[in-house]
């Protein structure tokens, strides 16, 4: 995770950001604080990278790239905007001791804000920031083939704005927000899919996380928490609004540093 210490809304490259609706940056603080505590007390292990002053979107630490057990594959941002966070990840990955494999440039990708792990198989969206041919090379260096999944509504721009996999055969997902033969896919895959409303997917309810069998998300998706809890799931909501401002929410600020372990050995650089 990376505090949020220069968390703002400098530019407009989704449709939530509006420069005029700035950062609270004290509510900002307070509710990545409340984030942070949950997953701690949740048995969490949480690392930190610091944020760079002129990288105000590099608190979601979702789109860093993924990690695949020792190694690190950084993401290529589309936009400039974003570019300069890769420099920043690369080197905090490095101290920690990860090998760099880099997808080829200049194929965009950004990360575990649209490869997400499922059981024995990855999840791959792409269209608005992941280029589909991106997802060869990350296939090449996952070791096996992900599901790719084409995402057709610009407010859920990431796949983790619209599905969360979540064990077990379950996944929460936003069904509109995928093409149909998408939709196929995960019915496919998935044996317990969880369709969330507009209203609740608005709230990204979609973007949440997942620790052991707690689910940890945005507060204001009351009908998507009852449902979950009717799944055995235990829920936990923590307010996000301000990270909302940029199109994120729980799920974009976190980077799961063991998600592929078990690709691990398979892949080839
Ligand atoms: N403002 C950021 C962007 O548009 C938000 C990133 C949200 N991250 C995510 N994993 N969905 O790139």
């Amino acid at each position: 995770m990376c505090e949020p210490a220069h968390y703002r809304i400098d530019y407009e490259i989704n449709p939530w950001m509006r420069r005029a609706n700035a950062v609270q940056t004290e509510r900002a603080n307070e509710q990545w604080r409340g984030l942070y505590e949950t997953l701690a007390a949740l048995g969490v292990e949480v690392d930190l990278v610091e944020q760079g002053a002129d990288t105000p979107d590099m608190t979601f630490t979702a789109n860093a790239g993924i990690v695949v057990g020792e190694r690190f594959i950084p993401a290529n941002f589309r936009f400039p905007e974003r570019q300069l966070e890769e420099a920043r990840f690369i080197r905090w990955f490095e101290a920690h001791g990860y090998r760099i494999e880099t997808v080829h440039e200049p194929h965009y990708w950004e990360g575990e804000g649209d490869v997400l792990p499922g059981e024995g198989v990855g999840f791959a969206g792409y269209r608005f920031r992941t280029e589909f041919r991106a997802l060869d090379h990350v296939d090449e260096l996952l070791g096996r083939e992900t599901v790719r999944l084409e995402l057709t509504d610009p407010r859920f721009y990431h796949l983790d704005t619209c599905l969360a996999p979540l064990g077990g055969g379950h996944a929460l997902f936003y069904p509109p927000a995928f093409t149909e033969a998408a939709r196929a896919a995960l019915a496919e895959n998935f044996s317990a899919l969880i369709a969330v409303s507009e209203h609740d997917a608005a709230r990204f309810a979609c973007n949440a996380v997942l620790a052991g069998q707690t689910v940890v998300l945005n507060t204001g998706c009351a009908e998507t928490v009852r449902v979950l809890r009717e799944h055995g799931f235990v829920v936990v909501e923590t307010p996000m609004d301000e990270f909302m401002k940029a199109g994120g929410s729980a799920k974009c600020l976190v980077l799961m540093l063991d998600a592929f372990t078990e690709f691990e050995g398979q892949g080839r650089p």
